[in-house]
């Protein structure tokens, strides 16, 4: 059975059929290394809680790694960076491929497996073929078929399957936003932009002096894109980083479009990723649309049904594709 898989800088999300159900898997892109100790380790057992041990070292995974970062007054750590394997981090390697053996399983004979990837930065010397590369050769040892799509062009596969699979779709990750235009699942333009959810985080952190991580849970909890926000106030600092975002991202996406000669056809937009959840985001996103305007004539512009698992979603029917 065909699987999708999306490797992201914050969420890894695996997904699969069950009966005429698509089902998802979803694991935090994160680590915890703890000294090891019998005492840490028994806590750990006792909580029910899978951890690896390497030399000297536990390592919580996952979501766990969250839970009891607290616990152990100690920061979890991430394998990725702005949409690629952290270079910074040594780690990085070991830990995803074991947070992929955990989401993905072991094949039932030849399965393939379509693994989202992030399309080159326009904005930053990231090059994603390393990236790749190592990520279709783990799952390959895991005993898949594996093969990769940009992430943006996930986005059209899932959501755009009404309109033939021509449009432009959008994911507003953590490390990164991905847009691919496609004229019947062809990309025409694909590119990223080395912001999203971390980089609004890290700037609203720095305007306002709290913690990355403070700022994270306000935003994912109660922020909205509204006219009218207190000034001085974080949902305000938020604001201003997210129409920041926006502006750059449909500027960028103008000026690549104004680049090739697309088709003269409607194209709808579909937004999705995490960054694109607080409510309104879809509003500004008209609204800017409609300030910068695009070279292309714009049908409509919706939600992805479930923007954290889109791209996942995408993955699985390109997989599903293939396979037959
Ligand atoms: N309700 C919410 N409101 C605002 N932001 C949110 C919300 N939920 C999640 N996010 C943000 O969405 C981002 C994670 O989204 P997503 O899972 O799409 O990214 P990713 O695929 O892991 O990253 P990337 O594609 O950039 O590698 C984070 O920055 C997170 O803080
Ligand atoms: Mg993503």
């Amino acid at each position: 059975m065909a699987k999708g898989l999306d490797v992201g800088t914050m969420n890894i999300v695996c997904s699969e059929m069950e009966g005429d159900n698509v089902v998802f898997v979803q694991q935090r892109n994160a680590f915890l290394e703890l000294d090891y100790s019998d005492l840490t380790r028994m806590m750990l057992d006792n909580a029910k809680v899978q951890y690896i041990v390497r030399g000297d070292k536990i390592y919580v995974l996952g979501d766990d790694a969250l839970k009891f970062a607290t616990v152990f007054k100690k920061s979890v750590r991430r394998p990725m960076k702005s949409g690629i394997l952290s270079p910074e981090e040594k780690e990085a390697l070991p830990i995803i491929k074991l947070i992929l053996e955990r989401v993905l399983g072991s094949p039932n004979g030849e399965e393939v497996v379509c693994i989202s990837s992030p399309a080159t930065p326009i904005d930053s010397d990231i090059e994603p073929t390393y990236h790749r590369k190592t990520l279709e050769a783990l799952v390959k040892k895991l005993g898949y078929k594996p093969f990769t799509i940009d992430e943006g062009l996930a986005v059209i596969y899932s959501e755009l399957a009404d309109n033939s699979f021509t449009g432009i779709g959008i994911s507003f990750g953590a490390g990164l936003t991905n847009v691919t235009v496609a004229y019947f699942a062809a990309p025409i333009v694909s590119f990223s932009i080395a912001r999203g959810g971390d980089w609004i985080d890290e700037n609203t952190a720095k305007a306002t002096g709290m913690s990355k991580e403070q700022v994270c849970a306000i935003k994912e909890s109660r922020f909205e894109l509204k006219y009218e926000v207190e000034l001085g106030s974080v949902e305000g600092a938020l604001a201003i980083y997210y129409d920041y975002l926006l502006t750059y991202v449909i500027e960028n996406l103008r000026r690549k479009l104004a680049e090739v000669s697309p088709p003269q056809v409607e194209f709808p937009i579909v937004l999705a990723g995490g960054t694109a959840k607080p409510r309104g985001f879809k509003e500004a996103f008209e609204e800017k649309v409609s300030k910068v305007g695009l070279p292309v004539e714009i049908s409509t512009i919706r939600m992805a049904r479930d923007p954290i698992f889109s791209v996942a979603r995408g993955c699985l029917i390109a997989a599903k594709t293939k396979e037959s």
